[in-house]
C-alpha cells in the first residue's frame, strides 16, 4: 500500500511517501525549487518521493491532501474574500488541488481530504511513539479550526473541542510579528528570539487582546485585527492600544519592540500552560502530542514540559504545514486499509534526498576547485573536519539524506565551535546575515548532554529551550537569558554528526558543536550538492565537507568563481535530479 501525503497551496509546501505503513520519504518542495516556502503543488517533491520508494505512478494507491478544500472555501466566503465581481479568486478555489493533482501530478487514482487540524493531529499522535496521548494542535488557521483538543487511543484520535475561526493563538502571535516588522509566517521565529531582550512591560496590554473561555476555549477581541479580510493583521486601535505606529522592516529595532515581544511570548506561554492542564484534566493521559505552527514555538514547548502536568511531549519536527502530509498519509492508510497505522516513534528526519559519493566527484570534477579526496577513509575525514573546527573554522557541512521540517539537524548545517565569543558575529557576516540577537543553537552528543544543560531527556529535533548549565563557557549558543534551543544527537540516527561530536571532543574537550541551517538569508536550506557547492562559493564559509570530500577556502580563489556566480550559475552543466535514495 502505497500513499502519498500532500500539503499545498498556503506555505510550505511538501509530499511524504507512506509504503505498507513506514515512512519512506519526505521533503518540502522549497528545497527543489528553490522558492522560500514554495506554496505551489510539491511537485518535485513528489517525484523525489517516488524515485525514493522506487514507484511508479501507478504503483500509488491514493493520494492524500491535507484539508479539506471545500470546507475551507465556507470560511473564505464568510470572510468576504472575494474580488471586485464577488467571485472568489483562482487562488483559492476549492477544486484547484485535486485538479493540479490530476493534471500536474498525473494522478488517476483515489484523492482522500483529511481535515486541516486531524492532518496535525495525526502527524504528530502517529509518530509519538505513544500507545494513548492528549494532542493539542495550533496554528493559524485551518478550515475553520485553529486550536484543537483531542486524545489518540487504539490507534484512533478524537478531536473533542476546537476554537474557530478568526479566533485564533497563532494569528495573534502573527498580528504582534508583522506589528514589530517581521513577515507573517516566517517572522515568528524572530519575534521569540527577540523576547529575552526585552521586559513583559506590554503583558496586559496583550491580555486585553485575549479573552478566555472556560475549558478550552478562548475568543480574540477583534476590534483590534483586521486579518479577516486579509487586508493587515492589526487595526487602527491595536496600534492606538500600544500607543505607537507599527515598526517598518527598515527601522532600527529598539527597547519597546523587545519588551512587546516579551510580553507577546510571556502570554502565549500562559495560555498554553493554561490550556494544557485542561487537556490534562480531560485526558487523564500523562503523554502530550503537538503539532501546528505555534508547536514550532520551543520556548514554550519547554514551559509546558517543565511546568505542565505532561511526563511526556512529542512534537511533530515538521509542525507547521508541510508536516501536515504526514498526517494526511496516516489518516488515508486508516481509510484505505481498514487498519489505524501503526504507532512507532519517529527516529529521525532524514528523509530527504541523499547523493552518492561518485555524483559529488562528478561534480567536483567538473569544476577547477582544489579538494581533498578521503573516499573509504571516514576516520580520516572526520579528524581532519574536527581539526579544523577546533582552529575556529566555520564548516558547511552535507552528509546523507536531507532534514525533513525547518530545522538543519546535523546533514545540511554550518558548524562551528561554539565556546568562542566572537563566533555569532562572524557567521553572521559571512553567511546568515540575519538580526545579531536571534541565537544559534548546540548540537550535543546525547549521552553528555545533561553534563551541559537542564535536560533530562532526549531533544533529537530542536524543538525545545533549556537553560545553559555547563562549565563550559559557550557563549556562541548561549542566548541572553542563559537559555540553548538543543539537539541531542545519538548515533542510530545520524553516525557521522554523532562521530563528528565525538571527534571534536577528543580534539577540545567539548562534545558541543553549533549547529545552524547551512543556507543565505532568504533562501531555503541547501538541498544538492551544487546548492552546497553555489552556497559555499557564494559565501565566506572557511570549508565544505560535502560527502567524501573537504573543500579548504584557503587552497581556492573563489573570487572569480563567486563572480561567475553573480551573473550565471557555475554548476548549471550538472543536473539537479541526480540524487540517490539511501
Ligand atoms: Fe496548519
Amino acid at each position: 500500500m502505497n500513499i502519498i501525503g500532500i500539503s499545498a497551496f498556503f506555505h510550505d509546501s511538501a509530499c511524504c511517501l507512506l509504503t505498507d505503513g513506514v515512512l519512506k520519504a519526505a521533503a518540502e518542495e522549497e528545497r527543489f525549487t528553490r522558492i522560500k516556502a514554495d506554496p505551489g503543488i510539491p511537485r518535485h517533491a513528489f517525484r523525489y518521493c517516488l524515485e525514493a520508494g522506487g514507484l511508479d505512478i501507478a504503483d500509488i494507491d491514493c493520494i492524500a491532501y491535507y484539508e479539506d478544500p471545500r470546507k475551507k472555501l465556507a470560511r473564505q466566503v464568510w470572510s468576504g474574500l472575494v474580488d471586485d465581481t464577488g467571485r472568489l479568486p483562482e487562488r483559492l478555489r476549492p477544486d484547484r488541488p485535486e485538479y493540479q493533482i490530476r493534471t500536474i501530478l498525473g494522478f488517476e487514482g483515489p484523492v482522500e481530504f483529511v481535515d486541516h487540524h486531524l492532518s496535525h493531529a495525526a502527524s504528530c499522535f502517529y509518530f509519538s511513539g505513544f500507545r494513548e496521548s492528549a494532542i493539542l494542535t495550533v496554528d493559524g488557521v485551518g478550515e475553520w479550526a485553529t486550536t484543537t483538543y483531542g486524545k489518540g487511543g487504539d490507534g484512533r484520535i478524537e478531536l473533542f473541542e476546537e476554537v474557530r475561526f478568526p479566533h485564533s493563538l497563532g494569528l495573534l502571535y502573527s498580528t504582534i510579528t508583522s506589528y514589530l516588522g517581521f513577515g507573517v509566517n516566517d517572522g515568528e521565529y524572530k519575534v521569540m528570539g527577540l523576547a529575552p531582550y526585552g521586559q513583559p512591560l506590554y503583558a496586559d496590554t496583550i491580555r486585553q487582546l485575549i479573552i478566555e473561555g472556560a475549558g478550552g476555549g478562548y475568543q480574540l477581541n477583534m476590534p483590534y485585527f483586521s486579518y479577516v479580510s486579509e487586508r493587515s493583521m492589526y487595526s487602527e486601535e491595536f496600534c492606538r492600544l500600544f500607543g505607537r505606529p507599527p515598526r517598518k522592516e527598515s527601522e532600527e529595532i529598539g527597547q519597546f519592540h523587545s519588551d512587546v515581544a516579551r510580553s507577546m511570548q510571556v502570554v502565549l506561554e500562559e495560555v498554553l500552560l493554561r490550556k494544557s492542564k485542561y487537556l490534562f484534566e480531560r485526558t487523564g493521559s500523562e503523554n502530550l502530542c503537538m503539532a501546528g505552527g505555534v508547536a514550532l514555538n520551543c520556548v514554550a514547548n519547554g514551559r509546558i514540559l517543565r511546568e505542565g502536568p505532561f511526563k511526556k511531549l512529542f512534537v511533530q519536527p515538521a509542525a507547521n504545514d508541510a508536516g501536515g502530509a504526514l498526517g494526511a498519509a496516516a489518516v488515508a492508510h486508516h481509510r484505505c486499509t481498514g487498519e489505524a497505522l501503526p504507532i512507532k516513534a519517529l527516529p529521525h528526519v532524514y528523509l530527504g534526498p541523499a547523493y552518492s559519493s561518485a555524483d559529488i566527484a562528478a561534480l567536483l570534477e567538473s569544476t577547477s576547485l582544489s579538494y581533498k579526496d578521503h573516499r573509504g577513509r571516514t576516520g580520516e575525514l572526520l579528524s581532519a573536519t574536527a581539526k579544523r573546527l577546533s582552529q575556529q573554522k566555520v564548516i558547511g557541512w552535507f552528509q546523507g539524506r536531507m532534514e525533513f521540517g525547518p530545522r538543519s539537524l546535523g546533514a545540511r548545517s554550518i558548524l562551528a565551535d561554539p565556546r568562542n565569543p566572537a563566533m555569532r558575529d562572524r557567521i553572521n557576516a559571512m553567511v546568515k546575515k540575519r538580526e545579531g540577537f536571534r541565537p544559534f543553537a548546540p548540537a550535543v552528543v546525547s549521552h553528555m548532554a545533561a553534563a551541559h544543560f537542564e535536560l533530562d531527556h532526549p531533544s533529537p529535533f530542536m524543538l525545545e529551550t533549556c537553560q545553559v548549565s555547563s562549565a563550559l563557557d559557550l557563549p556562541a549558543i548561549t542566548h541572553v537569558d542563559r537559555s540553548a534551543r538543543v539537539q541531542t544527537v545519538d548515533r542510530p540516527a545520524n553516525p557521522m554528526f554523532f562521530d563528528l561530536l565525538l571527534a571534536f571532543n577528543r580534539v577540545t574537550g567539548c562534545p558541543i558543536l553549533l549547529n545552524t541551517s547551512f543556507n543565505i538569508k532568504g533562501e531555503p536550506i541547501v538541498c544538492s550538492p551544487e546548492d552546497a557547492l553555489k552556497c559555499f562559493i557564494g559565501t565566506d564559509i572557511d570549508c565544505l565537507v560535502i560527502g567524501d570530500f573537504i573543500i579548504d577556502r584557503e587552497d581556492n580563489d573563489l573570487d572569480l568563481l563567486r563572480l561567475i556566480l553573480a551573473t550565471e550559475s557555475v554548476t548549471d552543466g550538472i543536473a539537479r535530479d541526480v540524487y540517490t535514495f539511501m
